[in-house]
């Protein structure tokens, strides 16, 4: 009885340092330090999905149909084309002060409450006093993903254009 009860826990207390490996371990997508590969099949339309990469924010916006016939050249530039969808990626920090803006569905725009500061949904600031657009961080498309960090030839078309630093 004792052996059997020992085998028992045993056993079990193997389950539990599996578990433990499992919750420590990082997310099969998270594997290669400093990137973060994003599967956007499923994200919704003028919804904002918020990733983490390197410890900040990550917005990512996709954009209905109606918002990207009505961008100009200067915000289209800025989409980053996923499977044929328009997406604002961004790193979610104001460019004033690094708050982070809210979305507003209603206005399709990015208030940040700090110094009300506002950003279009291309992350173009149109209320100061943010300086600058939100920074688009390194990507990489494949497929109906994007892995954050790595430079694939959209975001390199993007700093050839003065897109992007
Ligand atoms: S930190 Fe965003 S407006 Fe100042």
């Amino acid at each position: 009885m004792g052996k059997a009860f020992g085998a028992v826990a045993g056993v079990g207390a193997v389950g539990s340092l599996i578990a433990m490996k499992q919750s420590w371990d990082p997310l099969p997508s998270v594997k290669a330090a400093g990137f973060t590969e994003v599967d956007l099949s499923s994200v919704e339309e003028n919804k904002l999905v918020v990733e983490k990469w390197r410890g900040k924010p990550i917005f990512i916006l996709k954009k209905t149909a109606a918002m990207v016939a009505e961008q100009s050249k200067e915000e289209l530039a800025r989409d980053v084309i996923v499977d044929g969808a328009h997406f604002m990626i961004t790193i979610g920090l104001c460019t004033h002060l690094g708050c982070i803006p809210a979305y507003r569905e209603a206005k399709k725009d990015f208030l940040c409450a700090c110094h009300g500061g506002e950003f279009n949904a291309s992350g173009i600031e149109t209320k100061s006093p943010p300086p600058s657009p939100l920074v688009i961080p390194p990507f990489k498309v494949t497929g109906k993903t994007v892995m954050l960090g790595e430079e694939g030839p959209e975001y390199q078309k993007m700093k050839a254009d003065g897109v992007v630093a």
